[in-house]
């Protein structure tokens, strides 16, 4: 019997048969990022459903430039190849299947209820429970390729991270109690496949992933390239664009940035 903590073909195959999704898979016990390595390979041709797997990054890569930091053995790292038939404008769409169906893992392994804050964060009770880098290839206007890069705190000793900006959470620090990687890891593959076939079929997660937003409807300060904007967050449009009325009265759409909580639900 596969050890379910441990990140392997056969404990992961044993909760999950796959069709597409890491039906190809590379597992490390070391890289420098399973995104780097993903990217490569989708730029060399690679099948989508190829999953790039890691136990431990030592330059584990973030939005906006930032690091991702995860003690080995702690975490779930990894990157998915997706080529889905869509616009360049309609990526965000792969991303929004990636955070929900890991938003049903949670729930069917756990119990716990974490939710996305926008763009693309899981949270649990505050906490960034988890991020997603998204890197994209494109033909004209055409999608080539997506790369859905996620790190999820598993069992991770909140202690053992560095002072960072947004506190953290984990699945064990709220449970007491570990949570099998590999389980979390195949039942994720599951959702995410049958939400991954429903896409390629023409339907949008747009619906189901706002329903599990955070974000809405709450004071927000959502920082830019540009500018930091605030406001109250209205609503998200079906390419994942978040919609901020500001206190001048103006309505912003935004389509990339980083999202203070302002912690009050208007
Ligand atoms: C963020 O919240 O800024 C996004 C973090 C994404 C981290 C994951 S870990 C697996 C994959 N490989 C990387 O280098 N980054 C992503």
């Amino acid at each position: 019997m596969a050890d379910a903590d441990i990140l392997t073909r056969e404990a992961i195959w044993a909760v999950y048969t796959p069709r597409l999704l890491g039906r190809e898979m590379e597992i490390y016990r070391e890289i420098d990022s399973t995104n780097t390595r993903a990217v490569t390979l989708a730029q060399k041709g690679a099948p989508e459903g190829l999953l790039v797997l890691a136990d431990h990054q030592t330059q584990g890569r973030g939005r906006l430039g930032r690091q991702w930091f995860a003690p080995p053995g702690s975490s779930l790292l990894f990157s998915l190849l997706l080529r889905p038939p869509l616009a360049v404008s309609q990526a965000q769409r792969a991303t929004m299947v990636c955070t929900v169906a890991m938003v049903e893992a949670i729930a069917e392994v756990t119990g716990l209820k974490a939710q996305i804050k926008w763009p693309n964060d899981i949270l649990l009770c505050g906490g960034k429970l988890g991020g997603v880098l998204t890197e994209l290839g494109a033909r004209g206007a055409a999608l080539e390729y997506a790369v859905v890069g996620m790190g999820l705190n598993v069992n991770l000793d909140l202690a053992s991270l560095p002072p960072v900006m947004t506190p953290p959470a984990s699945l064990s620090a709220a449970l007491g109690r570990k949570v099998p990687r590999a389980v979390l890891l195949g039942a994720f593959l599951r959702h995410a496949e049958a939400l991954y076939e429903a896409l390629k079929g023409g339907w949008s997660p747009y619906e189901v992933w706002r329903e599990h937003l955070a974000t809405l409807g709450q004071r927000v300060a959502v920082g830019t390239a540009e500018e930091v904007i605030e406001g109250l967050a209205k609503d998200v449009d079906a390419d994942g664009a978040l919609l901020i009325r500001t206190d001048a009265g103006d309505l912003r759409r935004i389509l990339a940035g980083d999202v203070t909580l302002r912690g009050e639900r208007l």
